[in-house]
């Protein structure tokens, strides 16, 4: 596995697999890999002829210094994943190598980040639209691969994928869980062992909320009070940031009663981790999944 950090080799690099006929998938991360990585490169190597990642941890989506300072980094670790997983190139810029001359051009996402982690990390999907437009311009993607864990992430890279004309196609790709049904996400080693025993409620609560809208529950307020009672019963520790029932993708409620694709999403604070989950489905077509795939 190569690995590159500067964008005009990275550059060079899929130019020369594409001028040989191969498309490129790419898996855009921000390190600290874990299995719901794991699984984007084994899509990624399913439906691509060349698998290439990036690991960059972009400061311009936090808006915590604290957060950005401490995100957990293991570039070697990352390096030694990506490459038992076959990707044939790993992109490690720094930060003056995406940023050249700072924040001069950014990209304002207008649609979608009223709600949800847009709504309680104002500029957040800015940051992640401008650096996905630099990333996609460096690396020249045929299709890329997001985890449906951050499914307004995934809603919002697919209007930036519309509304830039990239030739891109995305693919949903489900979420992972730990066996106790936990959400597999870097952020998870910043729980204690107490935070981290409770943080499994963070599903249970959504899995309530799925039943209710599975036995016929149509009103957005009861299935987001039937969430919200759970977690005020269950958890002790985290502080819930918001419980949120919409339409999916619209990041909206398209009727005054539930109809349709939608997700169920929650946000949950901990001492030094915020985790968010959520699940996904279509009233139209029960029964219901914990996360979709195209
Ligand atoms: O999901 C992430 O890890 C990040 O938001 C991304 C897509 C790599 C952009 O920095």
């Amino acid at each position: 596995m190569l690995l590159i950090q500067s964008p005009a080799e990275m550059t060079r690099f899929v130019l020369k697999q594409k001028s040989r006929g191969k498309t490129i998938g790419f898996v855009p991360t921000m390190g600290f890999l874990h299995e719901g990585h794991l699984s984007l490169f084994q899509k990624a190597q399913e439906t691509s002829d060349c698998v290439v990642a990036s690991v960059f941890v972009n400061p311009t989506q936090f808006g915590d210094r604290d957060d950005y300072m401490h995100y957990p980094q293991d570039t070697e670790r990352d390096a030694r994943l990506a490459g038992e997983a076959g990707v044939a190139a790993l992109f490690l810029p720094k930060e003056q190598d995406i940023y050249p001359n700072g924040t001069a051009v950014t990209v304002k996402v207008n649609a979608g980040t009223d709600v949800l982690c847009g709504k309680s990390r104002p500029g957040h999907f800015d940051g992640v639209a401008t650096v996905l437009t630099k990333l996609f311009h460096i690396v020249r993607p045929d299709r890329v691969y997001f985890g449906m864990k951050d499914a307004q992430q995934v809603a919002i890279v697919e209007n930036l994928i519309k509304a830039f004309h990239f030739s891109i196609h995305l693919f949903r790709c489900p979420i992972v869980r730990e066996p106790d049904g936990l959400a597999r996400s870097s952020r998870n080693v910043r729980l204690n062992d107490e935070e981290r025993r409770e943080a499994v409620d963070l599903s249970r609560g959504l899995q309530q909320g799925l039943h209710l809208i599975q036995s016929g529950e149509r009103d957005f307020e009861k299935i987001i009070e039937s969430v919200t009672d759970y977690y005020h019963t269950h958890l002790k520790l985290g502080k819930i940031d918001y419980v949120d029932v919409l339409n999916y993708p619209e990041l909206r409620r398209v009727h005054k009663r539930l109809s349709g694709s939608f997700i169920i999403a929650a946000a949950v604070k901990y001492k030094h981790a915020r985790l968010i989950d959520n699940v996904t489905g279509d009233t139209e077509n029960m029964p219901l999944s914990t996360g979709n795939q195209s």
